[in-house]
């Protein structure tokens, strides 16, 4: 197959788009960053983009009357691209049809919560807010729900009696900066395989698309 072309979109920070820079720099993932596109004109994940010479569009959604034609032409930029695959790295606006639409299936996002418990905002928070003791992250395909898309990859972490959201947040980010490059690498390989709401991963028995940080505590 010829090297997958990225399309990431980002609203903010940017760590989890670092962390696929990385991986691509590291030769742990065979594939090219075509744009990254923000609705954040201060998102720091374009300082990101400057920093590695990679192609960077603000696409302003107050320029659209509808959230739809936004959605419209963010995907007429990705596809006048080549864009492969679509990537959501801390993206915070709910996909609408237009981009799913000509992407099905081809659109991944990360969140940081064991979907599908705790979707939406601040899946940190609800996880502690709800007393969870096991809490993590996710990559899953994009459907037209907020967070409901088949699940490629979980990663779980503990929680603490004294954690606070930026500690357990901290916690889940290491994981997640593992898990997304993953995921897109099994994508980019084609061994990512879809039936109904199933992934399932091609031709390595082995592997299993899930991590489990065990508690670490001392003796
Ligand atoms: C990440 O924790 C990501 O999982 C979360 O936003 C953060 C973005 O960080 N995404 C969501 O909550 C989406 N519902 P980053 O900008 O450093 O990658």
């Amino acid at each position: 197959m010829n090297i997958l072309k990225i399309g990431v979109l980002a609203s903010g920070r940017g760590s989890n788009f670092q962390s696929i820079i990385d991986a691509i720099d590291g030769g742990r993932l065979r594939a090219s960053i075509e744009i990254l596109i923000t609705d954040n004109p201060s998102a720091f994940a374009i300082e990101r983009a400057k920093k590695h010479n990679i192609k960077y569009l603000f696409i302003d959604p107050k320029a659209f009357s509808t959230k739809d034609e936004f959605f419209e032409k963010i995907g007429n930029e990705l596809k006048a691209r080549g864009v492969d695959l679509v990537v959501l790295a801390g993206f915070m606006r709910i996909v609408r049809k237009p981009l799913i639409d000509v992407y099905r299936n081809k659109i991944m996002n990360i969140h940081p919560a064991i979907l599908p418990s705790f979707p939406g905002l601040h899946g940190q928070r609800q996880a502690l807010q709800y007393g969870a003791k096991i809490a993590g992250c996710t990559v899953h395909f994009v459907d037209e729900g907020m967070d409901t898309g088949p699940i490629i990859i979980q990663a779980a972490v503990p929680v603490f009696p004294d954690d606070t959201e930026d500690s357990l947040s901290e916690r889940i980010l290491k994981f997640e900066h593992k898990i997304y490059p993953e995921a897109i690498r099994l994508f980019s390989e084609e061994r990512l395989e879809i039936e109904g709401r199933i992934v399932k991963v091609k031709g390595h028995p082995e592997f299993s698309s899930s991590i489990v940080n065990p508690p670490i505590e001392e003796p």
